[in-house]
């Protein structure tokens, strides 16, 4: 009798167990992800995209060739290497051994950078997927950590990665990078650089964009009229009748879809909200998935005074930073090496151009701010993969907003300030893709 067929996923683009392809995908899996995924980081143009944002690379430099102490003698991983840059850095730091992993053919590219920066003897790079290779452990004479069973992989002292994807986790490479720590990093003295990520959220005015997208979309309803008309008048069939699936297309891809955005700061309308943060030393694969509903830290309460912004609030916008430092978790506090330089990467408006930008979730209508009143825009934010596409998200917001006033003119008579509500929203609820 043969086995039955183990049931095949709603994803497109990720193993039977809804995994990002690169663990356990089957070949058609891998095929769709690469065609996806893999296919622009096999270009040296999208390459040079990364390499060419300096907020980026001075923070690796940084974070690396700054701390050269904790790199001399030892082995290192750079999961994704793409072009080599951080295995060329993690060499000069004084690595004994670099093991530069890439999935795509970049790996070839990667070669040729080590050998005409003289740091082949040192690099080694391993073309496949983390999830598959195998380090030469004996042949390079790698020292395990302990000779407990399940650790004889671990022969890795410091993981270095750029894993990140828009809003942090698009991509989902972060996985990866899990997966290889928990086979590969040394579990007590081992680090990861990054060391540490967190996600923020704050409440922006950004009209020009939020009326852009609103403009286009009205735009492409316009042309679907013409273009109804016309059909019907010159070849006599009526498409009507696709309206609303046109309208739904058109509404998804131009208002509820996460705009790229460089914002100045001065966008920004309140202290902005950590919504995730991870500690890479003990972060599982259920914290890479995203943000659920009753996730701790995904509610926020923003309260903005219309006497400090004119405003509006046009959105929420999303973005990330990464820190490069000492392990924090109660293994490695006592038993890693510190990091005496630590390092720091913004993608926040603060920083200036990044090429992951910030992600906003713009408003379908902006909300005002008033002079003499405070508004408080308040909610959750949960972010999920798309059944679609392992590496892809979707954002759903809920959020009101309330007008306050604080009402203080029996103040003199020593009573508190009394604060009226003025104004109270429904709940808003909306999804959003992050493309
Ligand atoms: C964001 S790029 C970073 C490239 C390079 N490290 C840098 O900083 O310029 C990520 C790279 O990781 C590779 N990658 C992603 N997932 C991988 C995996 N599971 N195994 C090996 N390589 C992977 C991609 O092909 C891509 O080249």
């Amino acid at each position: 009798m043969t086995e039955p067929e183990p049931s095949r996923t709603p994803y497109v683009n990720a193993s039977a167990t809804g995994e990002i392809p690169s663990f356990n995908g089957d070949e058609k899996a891998k095929a769709t992800d690469f065609a996806n995924y893999f296919c622009s980081y096999a270009q040296l143009y999208h390459q040079k995209q990364m390499l060419a944002d300096h907020n980026r690379m001075a923070a690796y430099h940084a974070a690396i060739l700054g701390n050269s102490d904790v790199f001399k003698g030892k082995v290192v991983m750079d999961v994704g290497t793409g072009s080599g840059i951080l295995a060329v850095w993690a060499a000069q730091a004084g690595a004994r051994k670099v093991y530069a992993i890439e999935y795509t053919d970049m790996a070839n590219h990667a070669r040729t950078v080590m050998e005409a920066n003289g740091v082949d003897h040192i690099v080694t790079v391993i073309q496949g997927a983390v999830e598959d290779i195998e380090l030469p452990i004996e042949s390079d004479n790698l020292e395990l950590e302990t000779a407990n069973e399940g650790d004889e992989h671990r022969v890795v002292d410091i993981i270095i990665s750029e894993w990140m994807g828009y809003f942090l986790l698009r991509e989902s490479m972060l996985d990866s990078i899990i997966r290889a720590r928990d086979k590969f990093l040394k579990q007590r003295t081992g680090l990861m650089f990054p060391s540490h990520t967190t996600m923020y959220i704050a409440p922006v005015c950004d009209e020009g964009e939020r009326k852009q997208g609103a403009g286009e979309y009205a735009g492409a309803m316009s042309d679907w009229s013409d273009f109804c008309e016309t059909t019907k008048h010159i070849y006599g069939v009526d498409m009507k009748t696709l309206e609303s699936n046109f309208d739904r297309e058109q509404k998804d891809y131009y208002l509820f879809s996460s705009r790229w955005t460089e914002l100045p700061s001065e966008a920004v309308l309140a202290e902005p909200k950590i919504i995730k943060y991870l500690d890479l030393s003990t972060c599982t694969l259920a914290d890479a998935r995203g943000i659920e509903s009753d996730a701790t830290d995904n509610s926020f309460d923003f309260e903005i005074n219309g006497n400090e912004y004119a405003g509006p609030i046009s959105g929420l916008s999303g973005w990330f930073t990464a820190d490069f430092k000492s392990r924090t978790d109660d293994v490695g506090v006592k038993c890693a090496p510190k990091v005496q330089n630590p390092a720091f990467l913004s993608t926040g408006p603060e920083n200036g151009y990044t090429h992951w930008g910030q992600q906003t979730f713009y408003f379908l209508s902006s909300i005002p701010l008033l002079n003499n009143e405070t508004t408080h825009l308040s909610g959750a934010i949960e972010m999920q993969r798309t059944k679609e596409n392992s590496r892809l998200y979707n954002s759903r917001l809920r959020y009101t907003s309330s007008r306050l006033r604080k009402d203080n003119k029996d103040k003199k008579n020593g009573e508190e300030e009394n604060t009226k509500i003025l104004m109270k929203s429904a709940m808003v609820e909306q999804v959003y893709q992050i493309p």
